[in-house]
């Protein structure tokens, strides 16, 4: 990239200042905060992207003072940031914490906080704007935009704007992300909320659309007449590890599908927005999620595999089987696998297939869209007829190795026609030199600006859900027909996930290149 690029990418981000706020965690001595939130900030922070007058407050239920939050989060910040801490930017910045001990349904939890707020509006001139990020367990999310909205802190004057974080999971299936939406909807307005998808805060998510709609080269190929069909797989190399307990109620298909893989099938298929604002985008995301077809009972149970990895033993380490995971059913149905094959009912896509596979335990972790060309029609060269030419891939790596990658046929040097694929590869590591994130800097910046483009609108998570309600009820309802398919931990999945591509004659790509199982 030339420095006038650079320039041009630079000038826009200094176009876009944050107003004094305080930005208020709610679950502020989990997990979340320590590994994802606080390091978060202070990227922001060393990137001058913070405003002058900020606060940071943590509530949370245990009792604690000031300086011992303030030590706790020091010492998460030593231990994950994900860049040196340089007292002069660490010490003003950990000066700006403080602490609020509450149960979230105590009302009176919240008349501390606002009487903590109006107190950092003078000593941190954090005036009266105020981001609410819940980083609870999600079922106290309705209860404390409840009490923020009882407590009159939801309100917002010509002083102040309010906002909401709420965290996934949204809601557990269609009517109970219906119930939470209407629950926040009560307090606050749906301008108000922004709702976290973390795969939108990923740098190669988000250069989905400018790879499309900041080139011309690609949209004119973009369809049902250049596309065979789409791959989409999200695999991870772990297993559930300690997750067990809570990941036995929610399953693969909960965890990943309405959420991070439809963010990447709607970025991939939705039409392009007339501008890169968040009524434009997500009115068009939605409207593509909108128009996958609807699956029916047979559907669900021919079109949607699910999995569940198995013990093995690889390169002589012992990888357990899901059932043997601490906090999980011995007899457990629970898929750590799930791929299906999905329909887009509109003019571009009619008729090309979107294959979506998630799983834990793979043989690698990789997330990537691939999008088949159709082959070349008519066998030409001689000596290599079409069905052996080097499939047409357009490859979006999402992670890890982040990057593009063409993949079409050339001629091997020599006297006589012979063809091979060969493949044009953009990494993003040989061209941009990124800090070091955690994925969330982004999303919170964005938050702090009030620009909610990669946040999901309640529309846009009920469509997800309404698209999965009823495989969940297929599997509900028609146990027997559906039980999970066995794969071995560390391979790419379960063979039935093969069949479904092989019925239409196409097959997956191997999760770990020139591997077909492990
Ligand atoms: C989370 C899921 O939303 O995403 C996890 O709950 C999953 O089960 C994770 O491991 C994957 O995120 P990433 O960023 O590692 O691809």
């Amino acid at each position: 990239m030339d420095d006038a690029t650079h320039a041009t990418a630079d000038s826009r981000v200094n176009q876009r200042l944050v107003e004094p706020c305080a930005f208020v965690i709610f679950g502020a001595g989990g997990d979340l905060t320590k590994r994802l939130l606080l390091p978060a900030l202070y990227n922001l922070a060393a990137q001058n992207l913070l405003p002058e007058g900020f606060a940071i407050v943590g509530m949370a239920r245990r009792a604690m003072s000031d300086e011992q939050f303030h030590s706790d989060m020091q010492e998460a910040l030593r231990t994950f940031a994900t860049r040196p801490l340089e007292p002069g930017l660490s010490e003003p910045f950990l000066a700006r914490l403080s602490f609020v001990r509450g149960d979230f349904d105590d009302p009176a939890a919240y008349g501390r906080l606002r009487d903590r707020l109006d107190e950092l509006a003078h000593r941190f001139s954090a005036g009266n704007n105020a981001i609410f990020y819940l980083a609870t367990p999600p079922n106290v999310f309705a209860t404390v935009a409840h009490q923020l909205g009882a407590a009159g802190l939801a309100r917002e004057s010509a002083s102040g704007w309010r906002r909401l974080v709420v965290e996934k999971p949204f809601g557990t299936d269609l009517p109970s992300a219906r119930v939470l939406n209407a629950e926040l909807l009560k307090s606050f307005s749906e301008r108000q909320i922004f709702r976290i998808d973390h795969y939108l805060g990923k740098e190669t998510v988000q250069n989905i659309m400018v790879l499309r709609f900041g080139n011309g080269l690609f949209e004119p190929l973009w369809s049902r007449e250049q596309i065979d069909h789409v791959q989409i797989t999200v695999a991870e190399a772990i297993g559930v590890g300690t997750r067990g307990k809570f990941y036995d109620h929610v399953g693969a298909l909960r965890d990943m599908v309405p959420n991070h893989l439809f963010q990447l099938l709607a970025l991939t298929a939705m039409e392009p927005p007339i501008r890169f604002d968040a009524d434009a985008v997500r009115g068009e995301k939605l409207k593509v999620i909108k128009a996958i077809s609807p699956l029916k009972l047979d559907d669900c149970i021919a079109d949607v595999v699910r999995g569940q990895y198995g013990a093995a033993r690889i390169d002589g380490k012992e990888l357990p089987a899901y059932r043997d995971s601490p906090g999980v059913d011995p007899d457990s149905w629970t898929e750590t696998y799930v791929a299906m094959r999905l329909q887009i009912d509109n003019w571009r896509w009619a008729g090309v297939p979107f294959y979506l596979r998630t799983g834990k335990s793979l043989a690698a972790r990789k997330t990537e869209i691939a999008i088949k060309f159709k082959q070349a029609p008519f066998a030409m060269f001689r000596d290599s007829p079409v069905d052996r030419l080097a499939q047409n891939f357009l490859v979006l790596r999402i992670q890890p190795d982040e990057g593009v990658a063409l993949q079409f046929n050339a001629k091997i040097p020599g006297p006589t026609i012979r063809i091979d694929g060969v493949r044009m590869d953009f990494k993003y590591r040989d061209h941009f030199d990124a800090a070091p994130s955690t994925g969330y800097e982004t999303l919170l910046y964005d938050c702090m600006l009030g620009d909610a483009t990669l946040f999901q609108s309640a529309d846009d998570i009920e469509a997800g859900w309404k698209v999965v309600q009823p495989i969940l009820d297929a599997w509900e309802q028609d146990r027997e027909r559906c039980p999970p398919a066995a794969y071995r931990a560390g391979t790419h999945g379960p063979r039935e996930a093969d069949d479904l591509l092989a019925r239409d004659g196409r097959e997956w790509r191997p999760i770990v290149p020139g591997q077909r199982d492990g």
